[in-house]
């Protein structure tokens, strides 16, 4: 693959400005990344309260599990972020993938320091989804339960509904059967639905004094039975270790429980995250040869002005080598073959407008990548298909239908990482989330919408006036019309509004990308190679 040579000049002062925006960017993601650990109104109460229960706080308590050198690739860190009045930040519960003993394990912790680990709409949401990139990769699932189950006063939005903690519990089922193990710590007191995640764990630790487990906690058994019980009598450790035997082992501290849930991972049976499955062509890594800290500079801080996603991959792929596929034809998409520490796939970018000709040279690279079994990575920028007469005469509508189709239909492991704008089908056609991608995540620039607020401004105000059959409007009216709907767009279109809502997997800083992609691309390669079967490649 031939080294990519940058157009890029780094003492610029369009560099300089673009550079400056970027990093403020990254300011308020961290800020905000922040307050999800241990910001928000009472937190510190709470905090302190857990601390002087002797309780380890949540992202320690996975430190205290996962191997000395083993990363941890956080999820969704934001999610909740601005709902219901910050009161859940982080949702409440922290999830991501870490190693033990060289075997990656999805991680799913309560943070009780936030109502009580008890699950609001995002936490659920939260939840299942860890859940499901466990059984799509292949994971055990680790789950630290320190929660009082659903959220109450928001009921009616967690407990009924098919992925609500109903699902929860049939996905942990499912799993299970399917031998992905699922182990639990108990680390708090778990009511109802809290309980029935040890319930249903393969195995369960729980730790005296502070680990308790009952279907209905002592204030509910006064009021159903007139029975008054302590809850270490109604559902502690000893009880259920040595009579329920709804656990299996009883330890007296946080370490000990960590150090034998270690043991117990041991006995699983799992395959390392440094083993491949044998059916994707890995080599010996190689960082990237121009510097991904020069992303920053490349990102334009006009969000309007597109970039050349070349110049990206370049700083993401092994030794900045890529092979582009086609580069003279339909060069609103870049399709190339790459290497992402060490895994060979296909790279899907764009940086702007998706005309008929890009749309067909995109799933004729699909086809490709799917016949070669090559994972596909895209990176979004686009503000969808070309409009207007000559581009409905070429017939864009069948042309973006086939790419939209041919992602549909790919079996090779899909990633997705929104670099700039996810407007209209170019979401779908670039994988977005209903594509089934198996990670999606996010820059801090990017901004999703079914059009951009400038677009929307237009549209939504012609229609509004249309709507309105002629009655005159002042300048006054028409400005605070465009006013509104503008300001609905832009704030629903922000990457924060977003990543809160889990319509991604977290915010990624771009210069972490590269590694979070290897780990993804390296959890794809242990896993069984894509359903095998005729794979045609039609010439588009
Ligand atoms: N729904 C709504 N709020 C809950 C909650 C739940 N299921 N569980 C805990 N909370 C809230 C509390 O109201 C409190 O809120 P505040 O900080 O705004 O005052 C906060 O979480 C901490 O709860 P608290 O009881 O003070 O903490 P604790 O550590 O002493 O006890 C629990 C934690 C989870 C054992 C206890 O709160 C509990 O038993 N909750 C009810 C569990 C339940 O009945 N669940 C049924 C689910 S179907």
């Amino acid at each position: 693959m031939r080294q990519f040579t940058t157009a890029i000049d780094t003492g610029s002062a369009r560099f300089a400005e673009n550079l400056a925006a970027y990093e403020a960017d990254l300011a308020i993601l961290r800020e905000r990344i922040q307050f999800a650990i241990d910001g928000g109104r009472g937190r510190e109460r709470s905090i302190a309260r857990h601390l002087d229960r002797g309780k380890v706080m949540v992202r320690e308590r996975i430190d205290m599990v996962i191997d000395a050198e083993s990363p941890f690739l956080e999820l969704s860190s934001l999610a909740g972020f601005g709902q219901v009045d910050d009161a859940f930040p982080g949702a409440g519960i922290v999830t991501g993938i870490g190693l033990v003993h060289g075997v990656p394990w999805m991680f799913i912790a309560n943070d009780a320091t936030v109502k009580g680990g008890s699950l609001f709409p995002a936490g659920i949401k939260k939840h299942v989804r860890a859940q499901d990139i466990a059984a799509e990769n292949g994971l055990g699932c680790i789950y630290l339960v320190d929660s009082g189950g659903a959220f109450l006063p928001m009921q009616d939005e967690v407990f009924p509904d098919k992925d609500h903690f109903g699902g929860t519990f049939y996905r942990q089922a499912r799993m299970s059967a399917q031998g992905l193990p699922q182990l639990s710590v108990v680390l708090g007191g778990c009511t109802a639905g809290g309980a029935y995640v040890p319930a249903l764990s393969d195995e369960v630790i729980m730790v005296e004094g502070i680990g308790r487990i009952f279907l209905g906690g002592p204030p509910i058994v006064k009021a159903a039975l007139g029975e008054i019980v302590e809850p270490d009598d109604l559902g502690g450790a000893e009880l259920h270790t040595r009579e329920s035997g709804v656990s299996d082992y009883r330890v007296s501290t946080e370490a000990e429980a960590y150090g034998l849930l270690r043991t117990i991972c041991e006995t699983t049976n799992l395959t390392r995250a440094d083993q491949s499955a044998g059916w994707l062509d890995s080599v010996a890594p190689e960082p990237p040869a121009l510097d991904p800290a020069e992303i920053g500079g490349i990102i334009n801080a006009d969000t309007r002005i597109p970039f050349d996603a070349h110049e990206i991959i370049a700083r993401l792929v092994d030794g900045s080598r890529f092979t582009e596929f086609k580069p003279e034809y339909g060069a609103s998409i870049i399709c190339t073959f790459a290497r992402v520490w060490g895994h060979l796939v296909g790279v899907i970018a764009n940086d702007g407008i998706i005309f008929s000709e890009a749309a067909l040279k995109a799933t004729h690279f699909i086809e490709l990548c799917e016949q070669r079994s090559i994972p596909l990575l895209f990176l979004q920028n686009t503000s969808g298909y070309m409009v207007g007469r000559d581009s409905e005469v070429a017939g864009i509508a069948k042309h973006g239908a086939k790419m939209v189709a041919a992602v549909a239909n790919a079996r090779v492991p899909k990633f997705t990482v929104l670099i700039g704008g996810s407007y209209g089908a170019g979401n779908y056609g670039m994988c977005g989330r209903g594509f089934g991608p198996r990670f999606l995540f996010a820059w801090p620039n990017s901004r999703i919408a079914t059009m951009a607020a400038d677009t929307a401004e237009t549209v939504l105000t012609d229609i509004r006036l249309g709507g309105m059959k002629g009655a005159e409007t002042t300048e006054d009216e028409l400005a605070a019309i465009r006013a509104e709907i503008r300001g609905q767009y832009e704030e629903q279109s922000d990457p924060y509004y977003a990543t809160s809502r889990l319509w991604d997997d977290g915010l990624i800083e771009p210069t972490a990308t590269r590694d979070v992609l290897g780990l993804c691309l390296a959890l794809a390669a242990r896993g069984p190679a894509p359903d095998q079967g005729d794979k045609i490649v039609y010439r588009m």
